[in-house]
């Protein structure tokens, strides 16, 4: 079966190393793939956005299946596309992508069918002076998110009226994130402990499959800016009281949401959660694999994923076929200096091989190859993943490969896991 995967970064790579293990027999594209994609196949240089053309090569090329990583393609409507055009696509459609795409949709959304989230308010374009007062009157810290698309970057915690009002004026006025911040919720800040919950689904049918947590601040002990993740490990030991909470209060309550709706909901939905002490609430959906997550989650698996894919893109998935891990894994981020904000790149990569002889993968994503040499030219640029009896294992076999990769700038955080 031919497949296109979707994408260029760590999350690719980890998909596409785990769909070549499969006994679907997948022949592989990857658009437009990285360095590591193109050892299980081919890539090809099409951009995430440019959903027709990625339409129009799977039809020319005989693909079967079109898997996309992130959201840009989803939020865009490659399923409705691709599947108007008579292609399987392993993912949501675009009035679903909206659990995603629009934080006030996904907020009203949880509210309508009683998912737990925290308490929030929505204000428009015009609300400007209304947001103003109302955060006066709140207790801080206080969560302001843009409501549409923003690479991540649209959440801010602010800790004072003064910062709340800049960053709503930053948002509302000043178009930060083009339009996607010209509407915000405004949230009440949860304590508790995060944790990311991965489900699959084929329209009608769901599963959760994964626990997770990713490190999303740049430095040891949760410190410095966000990042897009410098790690993560899988899976979160929960006993079993809270994984019913979750599985029942939150993500069955959203299924049946989206069935109601007639949002029938394909491909992997995956709920960021904070565990407080009033039990589960929903922070964010995304309508996708996560990243770091999903290079820590793959290596676990000891079924056939890629069957798992196409079973639910078909409408039938094959839940039975999914167990739980009996091993742990951890996965480490290396960046280039200057990440998040300005990464310096363009660095030559030594140390690969040795590092894959101790881990069970290094994943390749902000790289590229000059004249056979592998050279970094992205912020986050590869990661190393171990699996292990024990967290710990897990983690020390992580830690010994990366000591043996070298790059100028490199850094990636001591403490993951
Ligand atoms: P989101 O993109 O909505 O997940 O937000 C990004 C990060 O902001 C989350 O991973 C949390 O660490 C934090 N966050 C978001 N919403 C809240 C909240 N209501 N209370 C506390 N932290 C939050
Ligand atoms: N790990 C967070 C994300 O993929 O959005």
């Amino acid at each position: 079966m031919k497949v296109l995967v979707v994408g260029k970064g760590g999350r690719e790579s980890a998909i596409v190393w785990k769909l070549a293990q499969s006994k679907v027999g997948f022949e592989i594209f990857t658009a437009p793939g990285n360095p590591f994609t193109a050892r299980y196949g081919r890539n090809v240089p099409i951009k995430e956005s440019e959903i027709n053309a990625l339409v129009d090569f799977a039809l020319d090329n005989g693909v079967d299946l079109i898997f996309p990583g992130g959201e840009t393609s989803i939020a865009l409507g490659i399923a409705d596309e691709g599947e108007r055009r008579g292609l399987k696509v392993f993912a949501p459609n675009r009035a679903a992508a909206r659990l995603e795409a629009s934080k006030i949709w996904a907020k009203s959304f949880a509210k309508r069918y009683r998912v737990p989230t925290a308490d929030f308010e929505v204000f428009t374009e015009e609300e400007f002076d209304d947001a103003v007062e109302y955060v006066k009157g709140q207790r801080f810290p206080i969560v302001i998110k843009a409501d549409g698309l923003a690479g991540g970057k649209g959440v801010v915690i602010a800790r004072s009226v003064g910062e709340a009002i800049n960053t709503l004026d930053q948002f509302m006025n000043r178009a930060k994130f083009g339009e996607a911040s010209r509407r915000v919720v405004i949230e009440r800040f949860l304590r508790g402990e995060e944790v990311s919950v991965f489900a699959v689904a084929d329209g009608s049918r769901w599963k959760v499959f994964a626990y997770a947590r990713d490190y999303k601040r740049l430095r040891d002990g949760d410190d410095g800016p966000n990042t897009g993740g410098m790690g993560s490990i899988s899976p979160v030991v929960l006993d079993e009281q809270t994984k019913s909470l979750i599985e029942e209060n939150v993500v069955r309550r959203t299924f049946e949401g989206l069935a109601r709706e007639g949002l029938k909901y394909k491909g992997i939905l995956y709920f960021g959660l904070m565990l407080t002490e009033n039990g589960p609430f929903v922070l964010e959906y995304n309508v996708r694999l996560g990243d770091p997550e999903t290079q820590a989650i793959l290596p676990l698996m000891d079924y056939d994923f890629g069957e798992v894919v196409v079973s639910a893109a078909e409408g039938n998935l094959k839940e039975d076929l999914i167990k739980e891990p009996s091993r742990f894994s951890c996965c480490v981020v290396a960046a280039s200096r200057g990440y998040p904000e300005r990464p310096i790149t363009g660095f030559p990569i030594t140390g690969l091989e040795e590092a894959e002889r101790i881990a069970d993968a290094v994943f390749l994503a902000g790289v590229k190859e000059e004249g056979g040499q592998l050279i970094t030219s992205g912020g986050r640029v590869l990661s190393v993943v171990a699996t292990g009896e024990t967290l710990e294992e897990a983690r020390n076999r992580a830690y010994e490969a990366m000591d043996k990769i070298h790059f100028e700038g490199m850094h990636y955080r001591r403490d993951i896991g």
